[in-house]
């Protein structure tokens, strides 16, 4: 994340079973720990700038198969960190389910693994079935974020202070902190949010390196979401890099990678999943017009937001090229099978990128 590629690349969501896929097909990405170490190796060797995993817990319902397992992300980053030179690996982290003095020191020994390389995605969750799962319940939506203010404010102070202290905040009274090794060469892991909300937008402005943006379905509507956010956070004084993330089906032909994404996400999409994936987000056929369930049903098989990227490596690199034109700093995409479909996204979309001016020769 260091390096002076200006669209960064990274792989979202391969701690997943299935990953961001909601398909049936056979390939799927099986998320085990063999395949995500395999994967990770691969993604260092060629250049790939950061690895980010989806903190979740359990599938969304009782029936469907997509995410129904899942390794937890600090442990994944841990192990991953220890097996790479180069990359940026982030764990995804749920501050109402984790303690901030656990978490800080869990995320200081993968930093120290990794060199420095370790990265925070902060998270305050939103799936209620989780948090039941836990016994925690859920705050109300603008209390989430303000709890995870305090929370990451914990965190920034654990990894800095160099005396024993004590925390008096709203949520919780902490004494007699005291924690040592800091962060791996004196600076903070890089930290990023992906609040949809306002609120959890001016979250990430006011306290993260990176925000994850998947509002906008045009680049225009991009254009304007990046201006936002980084003007927010220049009114307080900060730099913000903007980031979006999407799924990517490239292939030799634009028909070819056509005809597998409409085997893998519609012949094949794994619909039982899907409706329990909108159910759990109260969204239902009784709730919109039929138009609207069918088009939030088309786009929730590609995981939950963000953009389809979908041809030949001419089609996908100027794709991305239109990404970058409108400020964003990366992308984390997913591919329905990481490491099969990885080597033909590097050797032949990263090289049009690099010719576009948007990436280092490797
Ligand atoms: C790139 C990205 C990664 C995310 N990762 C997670 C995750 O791992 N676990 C989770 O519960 N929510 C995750 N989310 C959801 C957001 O953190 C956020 O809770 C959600 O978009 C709702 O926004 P709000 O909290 O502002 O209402 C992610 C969203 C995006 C775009």
């Amino acid at each position: 994340m260091y390096n002076h590629n200006k669209l960064k690349i990274g792989l979202f969501g391969s701690n997943c079973a299935s990953g961001r896929a909601v398909t049936l097909v056979p390939e799927r990405w099986s998320g085990s720990w063999d395949d995500n170490l395999r994967l990770a190796s691969m993604a260092d060797a060629y250049g790939i700038d950061f690895m980010l995993p989806v903190a979740r817990w359990k599938a969304y319902g009782p029936v469907g198969d997509y995410q129904a397992a899942t390794l937890e992300t600090l442990t994944w980053a841990a192990g991953l960190l220890g097996a790479t030179r180069r990359i940026t690996i982030f764990g995804t982290v749920h501050a109402p389910l984790f303690n901030p003095v656990l978490a800080a020191k869990q995320m200081v020994t993968a930093d120290h693994i990794g060199h420095g390389r370790f990265g925070l995605n902060v998270v305050v969750g939103w799936n209620e079935g989780e948090f039941q799962m836990f016994g925690v319940t859920q705050r109300e939506h603008e209390d989430r974020y303000a709890y995870a203010k305090e929370w990451l404010d914990a965190i920034k102070l654990i990894w800095s202070a160099a005396e024993n202290f004590d925390i008096h905040g709203n949520f919780a009274v902490m004494r007699g902190i005291r924690a040592h090794p800091k962060p791996f060469g004196g600076t903070f892991p890089l930290i990023m949010n992906a609040g949809a909300s306002s609120t959890g937008r001016s979250f990430a402005t006011h306290n993260c390196d990176a925000f994850f943006n998947v509002t906008g379905s045009s680049l225009a509507e991009q254009a304007t979401a990046v201006q936002a956010a980084q003007n927010e956070a220049r009114e307080c004084g900060k730099e913000l890099d903007v980031y979006t993330v999407g799924v990517v089906t490239c292939r030799t032909t634009q028909k070819e990678a056509e005809e597998y994404y409409h085997y893998a996400f519609v012949d094949q999409a794994d619909w039982v999943s899907v409706d329990e994936m909108l159910a759990a987000r109260n969204m239902r056929a009784d709730a919109m017009t039929a138009a609207e369930f069918a088009k939030v049903r088309r786009q929730q098989a590609t995981g939950m937001g963000g953009w389809r990227l979908v041809g030949d490596p001419d089609h996908v690199a100027n794709e991305l090229a239109g990404l970058a034109s409108v400020g964003l700093r990366g992308i984390g995409i997913s591919l329905v099978n990481y490491v099969e479909e990885l080597p033909f996204f590097c050797e032949e979309v990263i090289p049009r990128l690099e010719r576009h001016g948007l990436r280092d020769a490797r």
